[in-house]
């Protein structure tokens, strides 16, 4: 029998991390979950347990930024392939903290690559963002597509994790790595046990429409409605969370079968199709059968006025392509937002 390969996921009880754990686990995959904990609890880790019916997946609380722990992890656990998710991702947070999420998102990173080398399993993916494309001249974006200065520490960050892996495979052959840049993912799994946990007032754009509609939040703002655009609100590829945990399952698979075309790729994961927020809105009513409150506000700062993938590449090559519809996935975020309203 075929011994089961092993992925770490690093960062693996938050809101991506969660839904890939379930994925790997239904594709057959080991998983070791480590998470320090520091901007999830235990909620979508006991959700994965639940959906995947399985007690046994193992949970390591441990901060990465901690090399003599990272390298202890490695010691003590046949591992094949990581998923590093582990880092901080509030925009604004990192233009007050930047030392904080440059010390947190790297000094990570690159603990982890340097024991996953040393233990023999450099097979490495890094979550990615599309927000290393800035504001694109030319819609949509390819991979090809010049990366632009980043105009946050956080953006940043992504941008020189993206460079410390790209080096680290050029200089070691024993480390290969893919990078996945994620458009906006949004949504739950349907089951409605795992979703997102935002901490406080929500940055983003779908936990603050779900926490609206259920009452937490009292009216949504519309960040402008004088781009130049269709309806003259941003554009985004609102991405299903399953979908994109799906894009994992065959990016690892990728790695660990030897069937990559160059020892570092990197895929946009996006469905192609741009969606105003004026649309997501109306989307969410319609999918829910409700009515939002919501106002026009001014602009938000740093907003790009639509970016959205070509994600051809991930489509042939990698072989994975979004599938959910995007009234399911508005669905499944009001269920889980339900779900959480529940517990309360
Ligand atoms: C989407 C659109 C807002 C909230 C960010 C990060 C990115 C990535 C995902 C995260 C914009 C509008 C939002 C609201 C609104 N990584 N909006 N009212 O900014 O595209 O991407 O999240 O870890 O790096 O930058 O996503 O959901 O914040 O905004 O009108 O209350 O919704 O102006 O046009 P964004 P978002």
């Amino acid at each position: 029998m075929d011994m089961k390969k092993c992925v770490l996921v690093s960062g693996g009880a938050g809101f991506i991390g969660s839904h890939v754990t379930v994925e790997l686990i239904e594709a057959g995959y080991d998983v070791i979950v480590a998470d320090n904990m520091s901007n999830c609890d235990m909620t979508c880790f006991e959700g994965v347990k639940k959906i995947t019916g399985r007690d046994d997946i193992p949970f390591i609380k441990m901060d990465f930024c901690d090399p003599v722990a990272t390298e202890l992890l490695f010691t003590t656990h046949a591992i094949d392939a990581v998923i590093h998710f582990a880092g901080f991702k509030a925009v604004g947070e990192s233009v007050a903290e930047p030392l904080k999420y440059y010390r947190n998102n790297l000094e990570s990173f690159i603990n982890v690559i340097e024991s996953a080398k040393a233990h023999g399993c450099g097979n490495i993916l890094f979550s990615s963002s599309a927000t290393v494309y800035g504001e694109p001249e030319k819609l949509p974006v390819t991979e090809e597509t010049p990366r632009q200065p980043a105009t946050s520490p956080y953006g940043n960050t992504k941008q020189m994790c993206e460079d410390i892996l790209r080096d680290s495979v050029k200089a070691y052959p024993e480390v290969r790595g893919i990078a996945l840049r994620y458009f906006n993912p949004i949504g739950a799994h349907p089951s409605a046990l795992i979703g997102e946990l935002p901490r406080g007032v929500p940055n983003n754009l779908v936990p603050f429409i779900t926490q609206t509609a259920v009452g937490k939040r009292e009216c949504l703002s519309v960040f402008g409605d004088d781009y130049p655009t269709p309806d003259g609100t941003c554009q985004r590829d609102f991405i299903d969370i399953v979908d994109l945990a799906k894009a994992h399952v065959f990016a690892v698979r990728r790695m660990l079968d030897g069937k990559m075309k160059k020892e570092y790729e990197i895929f946009n994961v996006g469905t192609g199709k741009p969606l105003s927020v004026m649309e997501l809105i109306n989307g969410f009513e319609k999918a829910n059968g409700l009515k939002l409150n919501y106002r026009i506000a001014p602009r938000r700062a740093g907003d790009v006025t639509a970016i959205w993938a070509d994600p051809t590449l991930a489509n042939e090559d990698l072989g994975w392509k979004a599938e959910r519809d995007i009234e399911d996935t508005l669905a499944a975020a009001w269920a889980w937002e339900k779900h959480l309203a529940g517990k309360d």
